[in-house]
């Protein structure tokens, strides 16, 4: 059994390139190829950054985003680490970008599920971008009715009809309140508070292309789509000129999260009625620390009492979880022991 992976180095060179290049054409799906929630991953894959299966291992994700769309290597550690401790097999070190797959080698015991990144509620959460809530349609599946309304928000508020900062920001408020009024499971609370707020500024950082040194973060909608439907890079897509990593994002989710700044985490009992959820600090307080003591706590109910290599494998993925904090004021927690 192969040992829990370390992290990859970082990329040394984040300047702009040509990334859809002659080494990574686009490529229709082969039957069995997985796709999932994510379009960012998805285009990677279909793209031959990830392999074109949609089963890669963490370190092959944070190599591929930071190579295929400059995103920084401390945000894709710590994003990839988040989702991989509970939808990935931590013998295997392999994860499905979609649904739950053989491939991805022999489960360990319930109540793991090793489900990918289609499991609802352990890193994939509601008022989603383009896919639907779970409990009301996909959570998975590009979904034309909420591209309509993307499309419709940057036609009435973003600068030149495009998706913008404002048409963004509109989109993601109106997500959020179809979810509140509409699904009477809906869960807005960390990990998902501040991945629905990341989510939302991806696009204006990492889908505009850099072709003509155009930094300006509008996303013209045929090229939207063309990530969110089509898994494809726009023709001579050049990916952003340095990395979006940690500061970037937090910058930008501010911006984001204040145009519209009266949502705090908390989910519903039934629809319609939206509670509150004190404890969850969103953006008021330590939410990377709430996340990843969250994450490891999730990650505990999914294997309670394991042995032998899998328990080594959790403890080393763990401590690996850990140290994509950076440089964080939480202490680290062993719930595998050390
Ligand atoms: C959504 C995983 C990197 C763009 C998601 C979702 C997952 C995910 C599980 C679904 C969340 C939800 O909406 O419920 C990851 C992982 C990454 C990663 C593990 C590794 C670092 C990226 C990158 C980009 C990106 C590099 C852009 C270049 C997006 C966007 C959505 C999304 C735009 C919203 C999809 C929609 O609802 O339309 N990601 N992602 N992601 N991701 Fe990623
Ligand atoms: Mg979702």
């Amino acid at each position: 059994t192969p040992g829990a992976q370390p992290l990859p180095p970082a990329i040394n060179d984040t300047s702009s390139k040509l990334v859809y290049d002659d080494a990574h054409p686009w490529e229709p799906l082969r039957p069995g190829d997985i796709r999932g929630p994510c379009p960012g991953l998805n285009t990677l894959a279909s793209h031959g950054y990830l392999d074109r299966s949609g089963v890669a291992t963490p370190g092959e994700i944070i190599t591929a985003v930071q190579e295929g769309f400059n995103m920084g290597f401390d945000l894709a550690a710590f994003v990839t680490y988040a989702a991989f401790i509970v939808d990935g097999n931590h013998l295997t070190n392999l994860m499905s970008i979609g649904q739950k797959t053989p491939e991805t080698g022999p489960d360990a015991p319930a109540p793991a599920t090793i489900g990918g990144l289609n499991t609802h509620g352990a890193f994939e959460g509601d008022a989603s971008t383009t896919r639907d809530d779970f409990a009301l349609g996909s959570n998975f599946l590009f979904n034309e009715t909420l591209f309509d309304q993307l499309s419709q928000a940057a036609i009435d508020f973003g600068s030149n009809g495009t998706l913008d900062i404002n048409s963004a920001a509109v989109h993601r408020h109106n997500r959020i309140l179809d979810s509140m009024a509409r699904n009477p499971n809906f869960t807005f609370v960390i990990p998902r508070y501040l991945t629905a707020y990341a989510e939302t500024t991806f696009p204006l950082a990492m889908f505009v292309s850099n072709q003509t040194s155009d930094s300006s973060m509008t996303l013209n909608l045929d090229d939207a789509r063309s990530f969110f439907q089509n898994h494809k890079y726009p023709d001579n897509f050049f990916r952003r000129n340095g990395s979006y990593g940690n500061d970037e994002v937090g910058t930008l989710i501010t911006e984001v999260f204040e145009l519209f700044p009266d949502i705090l985490p908390g989910n519903n009992e039934g629809a319609g009625n939206y509670v509150l959820d004190p404890n969850d600090p969103g953006f008021n307080g330590d939410g990377t620390c709430y996340a990843y003591y969250k994450q490891t706590n999730f990650t505990l109910s999914l294997y309670p009492d394991p042995t032998d290599e899998l328990r080594t494998a959790l403890q080393q993925n763990l401590a690996t979880f850990y140290i994509t904090l950076g440089d964080p004021t939480c202490e680290e927690v062993f719930p595998f022991g050390q």
